[in-house]
């Protein structure tokens, strides 16, 4: 007999984990947008020193790493909420703010998990295209708003496009929208852009009560493996309201102990995202020297549309089967080679790879992996 299950499960997408995490394991990993870099060594004492405590509970009020982080931004205690990751916040914002009726608004392709908010609570998904250039087109989701509009999501640098807008773009957008609705700037990935101080967001909460910033400990601080995300946020509402639908002990003493030390290694921190840009600007050459042409990116991955893939806003049928045999066969040629990256196919648009930034000589691999790949397909 098979389990009977709630409508709503059978609307939420699974989210598209990376292939090829199989049996064995390919050795260079640039599928997640994870660092190369391991823990810190003080990191790593501060959960040893937690690992003694482990027969209690965690402090179900994160105290130490809000305070922590209420130092850091300037940002009062209760205007920050902790999550298992910045997503669980995500997801718990959804729950709080969505139901059937409402709407969320966000661009596409943009982060996996944003289909879920609307799939899970019954609520819209407003999805609005990127512009040409892969950004967000700001106009386009302002005009979208209707009195239905609860939840705006705005993931700056995009995931998985790895572009930014200026920050003076997102406050003028900032301002078009009623104060009763929320707006989340997914900034996972701020840290490494050199389009402006990462903090400079933090601003513009005084003046947008309505506003979240969310962060996480899972890429620049290189902490994913024990999921702990923060929201920095206009007002206390949201922190209570995420809190309100979440387990109580939703993040873990290990995180809680890790993160708090993290912060106070802003030098290796700043270190490791300059030896990432460095990545970057030589990772953007080489893929222009095997003629392809990534975006613009201002994040920790870099994202591209592979050869012979049919470029323009609507594919036809046989361009997007096209595209997707492309995608496939580069995906196992990868594989093939001990290299996994992020098909586009999953994420929004097939024949296009998403790649992190990986340590130099990952990056070496890929690219020598993917010359190869590129060859053989020419022959064929
Ligand atoms: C845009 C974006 N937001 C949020 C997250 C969630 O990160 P975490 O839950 O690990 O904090 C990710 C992870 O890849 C991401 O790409």
């Amino acid at each position: 007999m098979s389990l009977e299950f709630s409508q709503r499960i059978q609307r939420i997408p699974i989210y598209p984990a990376a292939d090829g995490y199989g049996a064995k394991a390919p050795d260079v990993k640039l599928a997640s947008n994870e660092t190369p870099y391991p823990p810190l060594p003080a990191v790593r004492g501060a959960i040893e020193r937690a690992i003694g405590s482990l027969n209690r509970y965690p402090d179900p009020t994160n105290a130490a790493l809000r305070q922590r982080l209420s130092e850091r931004y300037g940002v009062s205690s209760e205007r920050i909420a902790i999550g298992n990751g910045s997503c669980d916040i995500l997801l718990a914002a959804g729950e709080a703010l969505l139901e059937p009726g409402a709407e969320v608004v966000y661009a596409w392709p943009s982060f996996s998990v944003y289909p879920h908010l609307a799939a899970a609570s019954g609520a819209r998904a407003i999805e609005v295209p990127l512009d040409g250039d892969d950004c967000h087109d700001l106009e386009a989701m302002a005009a979208e708003l209707t009195v239905a509009t609860r939840l705006v999501i705005v993931c700056n640098p995009n995931n998985p496009t790895s572009t930014a807008l200026p920050l003076g773009a997102i406050a003028d957008f900032l301002d078009q929208i009623p104060p009763h609705v929320c707006v989340v700037l997914d900034e996972a990935y701020c840290e490494f852009s050199l389009m402006e101080d990462p903090d400079a967001s933090v601003d513009l909460l005084d003046a947008h009560p309505n506003l979240v910033l969310l962060r996480t400990f899972s890429k620049v601080y290189g902490l994913c493996g024990l999921r702990v995300g923060f929201a920095l946020c206009g007002s206390s509402e949201l922190p209570r309201a995420v809190d309100q639908v979440r387990q109580p002990f939703f993040c873990n003493a290990l995180a809680q102990a890790a993160a708090v030390e993290a912060l106070s290694h802003q030098d290796v921190v700043a270190d490791r995202v300059a030896r990432t840009i460095a990545e970057r600007i030589s990772m953007q050459e080489r893929l222009r020297a095997l003629g392809l042409s990534p975006a613009s990116s201002q994040a920790n991955f870099c994202w591209f549309a592979l050869e012979g893939v049919p470029q323009g806003e609507r594919l036809d049928a046989e361009q997007i089967e096209l595209a997707t045999q492309i995608e496939s066969e580069t995906m196992k040629g990868l594989l093939q080679r001990g290299v996994i990256v992020r098909a586009g196919g999953a994420l929004g648009r097939p024949g296009w790879l998403r790649v992190t930034y990986g340590a130099t000589e990952e990056n070496a691999r890929f690219l020598e992996a993917l010359a190869e790949v590129q060859t053989q397909a020419r022959a064929v």
